[in-house]
C-alpha cells in the first residue's frame, strides 16, 4: 500500500492565515514563548497525556511527555502536548470502566477541534489504553501509541508479587485463616516499588500489548519496564517517528486494518491475555469501521496455544518478559498465523520487525511446539443464559471445573453478595455455581471488574480455591478462575441472567462452548413476566451512558460513538 501524500498541512488551516484568525492563533500560542518559525508549516503533533496523580500508573507521564517532545523537535516538528481526563483503575468510583467512553469523547474531540497534524497517546492505566485508541481513532489522524511501562517486579519477603494477582491470593489467604492481616498489609509497600502499570499480565500489559500487536506503537512498547531508560529512549523515538508518519500522511486507518485486529487477537490468546482486551478492541473496531464480531475472538484465538508463563496464569512478571525478549519474541514464534505482511507505524510490517527476534529465557517465553498452556485463547460460550454470549478465559481457569454442572447461588447486586458471602448460614459448596446478577454495562453502571467473586471462607477452609462463577460483570485481567464473564445481554438489559433463581441447575461446557440453565422454557417466561427493570441513573453522565450503551457483544460503546467523523472541522471559532 501507499498511502497519499499531502502538503498542505492541518494545522495550517489555523496558523498559515494571514488574516486577523490567523493573528488569533498564532499570537495567544506565543505567550508560551514560542518563536513564529516553529507555526511555518511543519508538523505540529499533538501529545495527549492521561498524566494524574490520582492515576498512580500514569504518574511518570509529565517525564514521558518531554523525551516525545525532544523527538518530535530533533525531527522538525513542534510538539504540543495537552491533557484529557485520566482514569485510575484503584482509584476511581464506581469503576473506570463507566468513563472508557467519556474520555474517548475527550480525546476525540481534542484532537479534532484543534490545530493538530499528528498525535502521540500516552497510555498506561487499564481504561486509559483503550479510551484513547477509539477517541483518535474516530479523527483518524496520523497517530502512534506509546504505553508507560510496567512496574518492575513486586518484591515481597524474597519473593516475586504480581500487582493485583498477589492482591487475590492473599486475600483468599486472609479469609481462609491462613495468613495474618498484619503480614497482608506489610505486603503493600512492596509489592509497587517503582514507577509504571500493573506488572502482571493484567488489562495494561495486555492493552499495551494489543497497541504493538495492532502496530500502532514502535516495537519493545510492551514490555519495557517503566523504570528502564529505554523506555524513554522509545518516547524520543517516537517523537521522532510521528513527524515522519505526517508526512508520509499514514493515518491510523492504514494500520488498524481487519488483518490487524485478526493479529492482536492471536497475539492475545499467545500471552495469555485479558479478557477485558475482548470488549476494548471490538469497541475500537467499531470506531474504525472495521467488521470485528465477539465470535472472532474464538474463532481465530481460541486454539492458539498460550506461550507466556507469566502471572496471573503462570508465574514470571513483565520485568522477565522483557528480559527474555519482550512481545517481538512471541510474534516470532506465531508469526506463521500472523499477517506478516500486515503496516506498523515504523513504515515496516509485522514480519519485518519481529522475524528475527531472539528469545533469552524459554521457562518465560514458551515455544509453539512447548507451550506453556495449549489451546488457551478466549473462548466464547453460548446457550439459553447467554444467548449473545459470554467469555471464559480457559488459561486463568481449572481444568476440572472446564465441564461442569452445579447448583445456582444467586447475588442480585454486588451489595448482595458482600451482606452474604461470609455467612455461615450461606446455603453453598463448592460444588454450586456463583451467580452475580445486575453487574453489567447499563446494571452497575460501567460494568465492573466484579465477576471475579471471592469465595465463600466455608469452602476457602478446605483447601478448595476455585468454583464456577458467572455475571455480567468483567473481571481484573490479573484475575484467574473459572469464570464466565461479559454474559450478554445483561441482566439489567432483561437478560436470562436476570431470571437465575437459588437451586437452579446451571451447566457449563466450555469444550462444546455452552452455558444452560436447567429451566423450562415456560418457567423462564413466566418469571420473566414478573421480571421489573431495576432503576437507572436521573442525570449526568452516568444517565448518558445507560441511555446509550451497547451490550458487552458489541464492545459497551455509546451507540452514537460508533465508527469516526475525521478531522475536519470547517467552520472558524471567531
Ligand atoms: Fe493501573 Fe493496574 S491499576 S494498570
Amino acid at each position: 500500500m501507499s498511502p497519499p501524500r499531502n502538503s498542505i498541512r492541518r494545522s495550517q488551516a489555523w496558523f498559515g492565515r494571514q488574516d486577523r484568525d490567523g493573528f488569533v492563533h498564532r499570537s495567544w500560542l506565543k505567550n508560551q514563548g514560542y518563536p513564529h518559525d516553529q507555526l511555518d508549516g511543519r508538523p505540529v503533533i499533538g501529545i495527549c497525556n492521561t498524566w494524574s496523580e490520582l492515576t498512580p500508573c500514569n504518574g511518570h507521564f509529565r517525564e514521558l511527555a518531554e523525551f516525545v517532545k525532544r523527538g518530535v523537535l530533533e525531527a522538525g516538528g513542534f510538539p504540543l502536548e495537552f491533557p484529557v481526563m485520566s482514569l485510575g483503575e484503584t482509584q476511581l468510583r464506581p469503576t473506570a470502566m463507566l468513563f472508557r467512553n467519556l474520555v474517548s469523547m475527550d480525546v476525540e474531540e481534542s484532537i479534532r477541534g484543534n490545530p493538530i497534524d499528528g498525535v502521540v497517546l500516552l497510555m498506561g492505566c487499564d481504561k486509559t489504553t483503550p479510551a484513547l485508541l477509539m477517541g483518535a481513532a474516530s479523527c483518524d489522524l496520523p497517530t502512534i501509541g506509546l504505553s508507560g511501562g510496567p512496574m518492575l517486579n513486586g518484591k515481597f519477603r524474597g519473593q516475586d508479587v504480581g500487582s493485583g494477582t498477589g492482591v487475590w491470593k492473599m486475600s483468599e489467604m486472609v479469609r481462609a485463616g491462613e495468613m495474618r492481616m498484619e503480614e497482608f498489609t506489610a505486603c503493600e509497600s512492596d509489592m509497587h516499588r517503582s514507577k509504571g502499570h500493573c506488572m502482571t499480565m493484567g488489562t495494561a500489559s495486555t492493552m499495551a500489548s494489543m497497541v504493538e500487536a495492532l502496530g500502532l506503537s514502535l516495537p519493545d512498547n510492551a514490555a519495557l519496564p517503566a523504570a528502564d531508560t529505554r523506555r524513554n529512549r522509545l518516547a524520543q523515538l517516537t517523537g521522532r517517528r510521528i513527524v515522519e508518519l505526517v508526512q508520509q500522511d499514514i493515518h491510523m486507518s492504514h494500520i488498524l486494518t481487519r488483518n490487524a485486529f485478526e493479529n492482536a487477537i492471536v497475539t492475545n490468546a499467545a500471552i495469555g491475555g485479558s479478557t477485558n482486551a475482548v470488549i476494548h478492541l471490538l469497541a475500537l473496531a467499531g470506531r474504525m469501521g472495521v467488521d470485528l464480531a465477539l465470535d472472532d475472538w474464538d474463532r481465530l484465538g481460541s486454539q492458539v496455544h498460550c506461550l507466556l508463563n507469566l502471572q496471573p496464569s503462570g508465574r514470571y512478571l513483565m520485568e522477565d518478559f522483557c528480559y527474555a525478549g519482550g512481545l517481538a519474541a512471541v510474534s516470532r514464534e506465531i508469526l506463521g498465523l500472523l499477517h506478516g505482511d500486515a503496516l506498523t507505524v515504523n513504515g515496516k510490517t509485522v514480519h519485518h520487525n519481529v522475524s528475527q527476534a531472539p528469545c533469552y529465557n524459554r521457562d518465560v517465553i514458551k515455544s509453539l511446539d512447548m507451550p506453556f498452556i495449549a489451546s488457551a485463547g478466549i473462548a466464547v460460550l453460548r446457550g439459553n443464559l447467554a444467548p449473545d454470549g459470554a467469555v471464559i478465559k480457559p488459561s486463568a481457569a481449572s481444568a476440572h471445573l472446564l465441564q461442569h454442572r452445579g447448583r445456582a447461588v444467586v447475588f442480585s447486586s454486588i451489595e448482595d453478595f458482600h451482606a452474604r458471602i461470609d455467612s455461615p448460614d450461606l446455603d453453598i459448596d463448592e460444588h454450586c455455581v456463583m451467580v452475580l446478577q445486575n453487574c453489567g454495562p447499563r446494571g452497575y453502571p460501567g460494568m465492573a471488574e466484579v465477576g471475579n467473586m471471592p469465595l465463600p471462607p466455608k469452602v476457602l477452609q478446605k483447601g478448595i480455591t476455585d468454583m464456577v462463577r458467572i455475571s455480567d460483570a468483567r473481571m481484573s485481567g490479573t484475575a484467574y478462575g473459572t469464570v464466565v464473564l461479559h454474559t450478554s445481554p445483561e441482566a439489567s438489559a432483561g437478560g436470562p441472567l436476570a431470571l437465575v433463581r437459588n437451586g437452579d441447575m446451571i451447566a457449563l461446557d466450555v469444550a462444546q462452548r455452552r452455558i444452560h440453565l436447567e429451566v423450562s422454557d415456560e418457567e423462564l417466561a413466566s418469571r420473566r413476566a414478573q421480571w421489573c427493570a431495576p432503576e437507572v441513573p436521573a442525570r449526568g453522565y452516568a444517565k448518558l451512558y445507560v441511555d446509550h450503551v451497547q451490550q458487552a457483544h458489541l464492545g459497551a460503546d455509546l451507540d452514537f460513538l460508533v465508527g469516526g467523523s475525521g478531522a475536519a472541522v470547517p467552520r472558524d471559532s471567531h
